[in-house]
């Protein structure tokens, strides 16, 4: 290969391309140099600022990088950790157990630790760029068109190379902790990815979450409607003037007063209960099987909307429409509240309210279909 100098300008000034033989027999420094030649690449400064292997100063150089990707991997550790043992679940103030402040720290810590993880990480792998590689300049004419097949095999040469003078295949500390720090970020994210599919929504057949409400009551216990207020205040008909609406949740007499909170606090308790106007509820239309589901003008519909769960509760008393203000979906409340405008395809589930002998509403039984947005499983 000692004639590769001629190769880039011969003694008529043209390149002489290599002979496939030249190629096989060249060593790596030769491609590259070959390589960088062809290419116009000129190598303006070049400095390996270990170039002796194996003193102390690379060895500390090593650890530092090697605690940056430990961080990665220990961070990634605690968010795998967090992310499935953490006590996720909504706890009211007051709870036993600080659950309501693990339950509030829950989104921070797995924000902090991921994103500690990918920080580390990240360090890692400028303090490898920074204080291991090599120090180089290089100037390189571009050209027009595509590689010939000596470019390809000198590029991978140069690649090989860059591998090999990075160093990375004798440091093994940092070869293994940045294998380490990767492998258990990955980890962590898969499981961030798939962790949502892995929980079984069914569980518990008939009374799985998505087809029961806190509305629903075993022992024929009624299940009142409440306010949503510090004392507790149970609906009355005369709390409502004509027309207007108010929202109510579920209440039962036996309850603790941390199952009225949760209840409270439950995403498919919300109900408006609306006041028709005389005049309108002389012209509502009923839904086939649910004629007898409203008292007198009063008429209950879940607050959740059918197109994505927001709260929807925008009454429009003069046309009886209610609006939800996430994508303005519009349901007629004269109607069986069916969808008559936006992207909202299922009317509103009705609740079925009745009074008491003491003057009280109640719920004569949960829902008789899902609240909120549609699911591949329901069966209306
Ligand atoms: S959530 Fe109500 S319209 Fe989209």
């Amino acid at each position: 290969m000692s004639g590769h100098g001629g190769s880039a300008g011969g003694a008529s000034g043209q390149r002489r391309p290599p002979s496939d033989a030249d190629l096989s027999t060249s060593s790596r420094e030769e491609l590259v140099r070959l390589g960088s030649a062809l290419d116009g690449v000129t190598i303006a400064h070049r400095e390996d600022p270990f170039p002796v292997p194996g003193t102390r100063a690379e060895k500390r150089t090593e650890r530092k990088i090697a605690r940056w990707f430990i961080i990665a991997a220990l961070a990634g550790l605690g968010f795998l950790a967090a992310y499935l043992f953490w006590p996720y679940e909504y706890a009211p103030p007051g709870s036993p157990g600080s659950r309501h402040l693990l339950y509030q720290l829950y989104t921070p810590i797995i924000g902090v630790l991921l994103g500690l993880s990918v920080f580390a990480i990240g360090g890692g792998t400028i303090a490898y760029a920074k204080d291991l590689l090599p120090h180089e300049m290089a100037v390189q004419e571009r050209h027009i068109g595509g590689s010939a097949e000596v470019d390809r095999v000198t590029a991978s040469a140069i690649l090989a190379d860059s591998g090999a003078s990075s160093g990375i295949g004798r440091r093994s500390l940092i070869k293994r902790a940045g294998g380490l720090g990767a492998a258990v970020l990955s980890a962590g994210l898969g499981v961030f990815a798939l962790g949502g599919l892995i929980r079984n929504p069914w569980k518990g057949g008939d009374r799985a979450a998505l087809w029961v409400t806190p509305w629903r009551s075993d022992n024929g216990e009624p299940v009142f409607l409440r306010y949503d207020a510090e004392q507790l205040t149970l609906a009355r008909p005369e709390d409502l003037d004509a027309g207007s609406i108010a929202t109510v949740f579920p209440y039962k007499r036996s309850w603790s007063a941390q199952q009225a909170h949760d209840a409270l606090r439950a995403s498919d308790s919300p109900v408006m209960l609306i006041r028709l106007r005389p005049e309108q509820a002389a012209q509502v239309v009923q839904r086939k099987g649910q004629v007898d589901f409203h008292y007198g003008d009063f008429y209950a519909y879940s607050k959740i909307c059918t197109h994505l769960g927001c709260p929807a509760s925008l009454y429009e008393s003069q046309t009886a429409r209610l609006l939800c203000p996430c994508h303005q979906s519009q349901f007629d409340m004269l109607e069986y509240a069916k969808p008559i405008f936006g992207p909202a395809t299922r009317a509103l589930p009705q609740l079925h309210i009745d009074v008491n002998d003491e003057g009280y509403f109640y719920a004569k039984g949960d829902f008789v279909e899902p609240v909120g947005p549609a699911f591949w499983e329901r069966r209306s």
